[in-house]
């Protein structure tokens, strides 16, 4: 049995055989997981619910969504939009506040259905609602309904991909896309999913790099989300921002950024965005999820959320047999798009 989305998109449950064929990859949650047709984005089964709401949802002309397949980069663009806008000049007393409360993530809803977030977390959320809208369900989308009253301009997080939000978004809304080559942005998944408690990966990497090809993972799959940004990369409502050209070369990213967002910041304020953004001081002041969400044991070892910030470190992760594998699958796709990436730095 299947329904339809607002936005068209056909939506499949996951058979009880698939969710029980990988227990040691799949992450299943509570209620089961979809698949939303044609791309085949795998969800918890809670995503229908939110993403049809979300084509209700009141994007502002003001506002900046960044769109990520996670493990690109999406922490470090959150906090440059929202220093370019919000603390160009380094004085902003609630620049301390975690970025779960400075950019909310709309994409976050469907993991709300109690298993696969930490208690505290959503908790931390629940109260903060109840405050702000007494009377308000939870069920109606906690950050959904905290965003509605946020002021602007807000900087809102998503790894849902632009194909799932109103069809009019683009003329509404600015979107920034970071994308991320393939090799890193898996090992960087590999190491999230090991260290965060909810996921608790304890299976081998070369399993997770061959889940990760066959659209096995929460999230996923990768190539249609990039190619969603990427056949849309004309508009301009959207900048499509590589993480190996912030690390190549920030200063020329945050002009360009600077110029699509319309800041106009001073040289000096960009180059303070720099500094507030670079990965050591993000690093200092602390991960941007609560610390109960982490297994303490391996943080240390592992690095934890803002974990190594580097270009290439597959280079560590990989047998010649698996990279060869991935260089095929990734050769294919990057045709296909006509895209390449940078692979070291
Ligand atoms: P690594 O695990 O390779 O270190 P996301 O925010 O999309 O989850 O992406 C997380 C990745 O971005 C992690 O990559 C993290 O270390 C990296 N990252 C976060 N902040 C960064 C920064 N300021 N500079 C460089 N990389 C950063």
């Amino acid at each position: 049995m299947s329904m339809r989305l607002a936005t068209g998109h056909e939506v499949v449950p996951m058979s009880e055989e698939w969710m029980a064929e990988k227990p040691e990859t799949r992450q299943i949650y509570h209620r089961g997981m979809v698949r939303i047709m044609p791309e085949g984005w795998l969800y918890p089964a809670t995503a229908p619910h939110f993403l049809n709401k979300i084509q209700d949802f009141k994007f502002r002309a003001e506002d900046v969504l960044v769109v990520t397949f996670p493990k690109s980069g999406t922490t470090w663009m959150q906090e440059i939009a929202w220093t370019m806008l919000h603390n160009p000049d380094l004085d902003n007393p609630n620049a301390h506040e975690s970025l779960l409360v400075r950019s909310p993530d709309i994409s976050q809803e469907m993991t709300h259905d109690g298993k696969m977030i930490p208690k505290d977390q959503l908790e931390m959320f629940n109260k903060k609602l109840e405050t702000l809208r007494p009377g308000s369900r939870v069920e109606d989308g906690v950050v959904m309904q905290l965003l509605e009253i946020m002021p602007g301009p807000r900087v809102i997080k998503s790894h849902y991909p632009i194909t799932l939000f109103p069809p009019n978004l683009l003329d509404t809304t600015k979107v920034v896309y970071v994308a991320r080559n393939p090799k890193d942005t898996v090992v960087s998944f590999y190491h999230f999913c090991r260290v965060i408690k909810v996921f608790n990966y304890q299976g081998s990497f070369d399993n997770f790099v061959e889940e990760f090809m066959n659209d096995g993972l929460t999230f996923g799959p990768y190539w249609p989300h990039l190619a969603d940004a990427w056949r849309r990369r004309d508009h301009p409502n959207l900048l499509i921002v590589f993480y190996e050209d912030l690390q190549a070369d920030i200063m020329a990213e945050l002009h360009k950024i600077n110029k699509f967002l319309g800041t106009n910041l001073t040289q000096k304020q960009l180059e303070n965005v720099a500094q507030q953004t670079a990965f050591s001081t993000m690093k200092s002041r602390g991960e941007p999820m609560e610390k109960g969400a982490f297994n303490k044991d391996l943080l240390k070892s592992s690095g934890g959320y803002i974990r190594k910030g580097v270009m290439g470190d597959w280079r560590n992760h990989m047998s010649p047999e698996l990279n060869q594998e991935m260089d095929q699958w990734i050769q294919r796709h990057t045709a296909e798009l006509g895209l390449s990436f940078k692979w070291d730095s």
